[in-house]
């Protein structure tokens, strides 16, 4: 049975790996004019934010500790507004054997860096299987249930965030359904939701414009996948890839 299993989950990551190729080079995607200036408009909101806080606090001379832990604004220190978010799985793992920290959390610590954001690990109440097929298991039979798996502890104060990038690996040709229990999970009305995923030859599998219909408030952007083994193995790569992308993104 478990053979099967293997075999199953072999069979749908080699027919995607050809369109892919392994072991390549990340590289950045293209990215389009209006993306760019989506972000763009968010950042000069938090610009012009800061600018009335600042004027905000030459104001007020009475204000109490208290009252500015309260009013503290969100943009006090650098990329509070930002908020990577993802789910990502260490243990063993198609292609990269047993692995102590996820493809997923390696871009999203990369892209946390680069931008200043504050990070937020989505994990599940009850931890996915450390072996592989195991996990394969749990993941299809969630996927098939549109399961809502619950999810550890919350991201605090998500209303002040005006960008989110959003990060996964592609399980069974989707989200892991813990992904679908975040977004369930917040209000994320005119937040822009950068997505970024990991893969082993699926590429994004079309759940960028899943995530723009699942949160239609939301205005959810073109994403940048990776091939996992690539984030893993090939550091120098990867980090040049992310960097570019979020160059084209204006950050
Ligand atoms: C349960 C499961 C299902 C997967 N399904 C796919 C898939 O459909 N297509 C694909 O390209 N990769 C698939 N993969 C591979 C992962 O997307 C890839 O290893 C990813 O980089 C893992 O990221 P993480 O280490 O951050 O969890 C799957 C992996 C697991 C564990």
């Amino acid at each position: 049975m478990k053979r099967i299993r293997t075999l199953f989950c072999a069979v749908l990551l080699s027919a995607a790996l050809t369109a892919c190729g392994s072991g390549e080079p990340a590289s950045a995607p293209s990215v389009a004019d209006s993306d760019k200036a989506a972000v763009q408009e968010k950042l000069n909101k938090q610009d012009s934010q800061t600018d009335e806080t600042k004027a905000d606090d030459k104001q007020s001379d009475e204000s109490t500790a208290a009252t500015q832990a309260e009013t503290e604004a969100p943009t006090d220190g650098e990329g509070k507004n930002i908020l990577v978010a993802y789910f990502s799985r260490a243990d063993e793992n198609y292609n990269v054997g047993t692995i102590d920290k996820g493809n997923t959390q390696i871009i999203a610590e990369y892209i946390a860096d680069e931008v200043g954001a504050d990070s937020f690990h989505i994990e599940t109440v009850t931890p996915y299987p450390a072996d592989y097929d195991d996990c394969c298991d749990v993941a299809k039979q969630e996927l098939a249930d549109k399961a809502r798996p619950e999810i550890l502890s919350g991201v605090e104060n998500m209303e002040q965030y005006d960008i989110v990038f959003l990060g996964y690996p592609i399980w069974w040709g989707d989200m892991p359904m813990a992904v679908y229990t975040f977004m369930d999970s917040y209000d994320f009305s005119d937040k822009v939701v950068i997505p970024f995923n990991t893969h082993e030859g699926s590429g994004e599998s079309g759940t960028y414009s899943a995530i723009g219909s699942y949160l239609p408030n939301a205005q959810v952007l073109d994403g940048m996948a990776i091939q996992g083994k690539t984030a893993q193995e090939f550091s120098n790569d990867t980090q040049q890839a992310v960097r570019d992308w979020l160059d084209g993104l204006g950050f």
